[in-house]
């Protein structure tokens, strides 16, 4: 057995020790719109339920070099709304390579040729064949951490699930995030 004081790690063992930890985390596979209408798609596994009454979400995103927003979080704060597409195992690919920076105003959906379909509440639309899709408007942002380096708070009030009623009924094949660079799917369910 073995402990680890956390302030005395540097940042990335502590990164790596928690991720490990802290398992399976779900994916929001957020979908926004930018300038003139570009679709940014990134992953995010530091994302849970927050409330269900009131259906609230949180998103957990941290800054570019030179404390840039990323483009998700700039895009929610210019426009407020947003989509978490939760991934099944037939998007992994697509989820990990959407989670490498692109250049401002650059879309991840068209660059990887993502299908998408309209969303019900929201302008910003999900990606087709989704098992759930959360439309969310921006409730309260907020940074923690230190101010050279801070870390974005997003929460975001659900209006609207899309939800394939497959995936409700049997949700084996939806993705999550382990430690390192490892995922996994769901593939065992019991009831107790
Ligand atoms: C599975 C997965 C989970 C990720 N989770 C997070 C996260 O919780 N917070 C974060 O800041 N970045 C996370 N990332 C990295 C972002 O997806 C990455 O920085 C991405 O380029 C952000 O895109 P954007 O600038 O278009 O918003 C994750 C990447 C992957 C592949």
């Amino acid at each position: 057995m073995k402990g680890y004081d956390l302030f005395s790690l540097d940042e990335d063992t502590r990164y790596q020790l928690l991720i490990s930890c802290v398992i399976p985390r779900p994916i929001a596979w957020v979908m926004t719109k930018g300038k003139n209408d570009y679709l940014n798609l990134a992953p995010f596994s530091f994302f849970n339920l927050i409330t269900s009454d009131p259906p609230l979400l949180f998103l957990s995103i941290g800054r570019r070099d030179n404390n840039v927003l990323k483009d998700t979080t700039r895009n929610i704060l210019e426009n407020k709304e947003f989509v978490v597409n939760i991934p099944s195992k037939e998007f992994a690919k697509l989820v990990k390579l959407t989670g490498k920076a692109l250049p401002y105003g650059e879309s991840e959906v068209e660059k990887f040729n993502i299908p998408i379909e309209k969303s019900f509440k929201v302008k910003v639309p999900r990606v087709k064949g989704i098992p759930f899709a959360l439309e969310c408007i921006l409730e309260k942002h907020f940074t923690l951490g230190d101010d050279t380096d801070p870390m974005d708070i997003i929460v975001g009030k659900i209006l609207y699930v899309y939800a394939n009623e497959n995936y409700l009924k049997n949700p084996k094949g939806i993705l999550g995030r382990l430690g390192g660079k490892s995922f996994t799917v769901i593939n065992e369910i019991f009831e107790l």
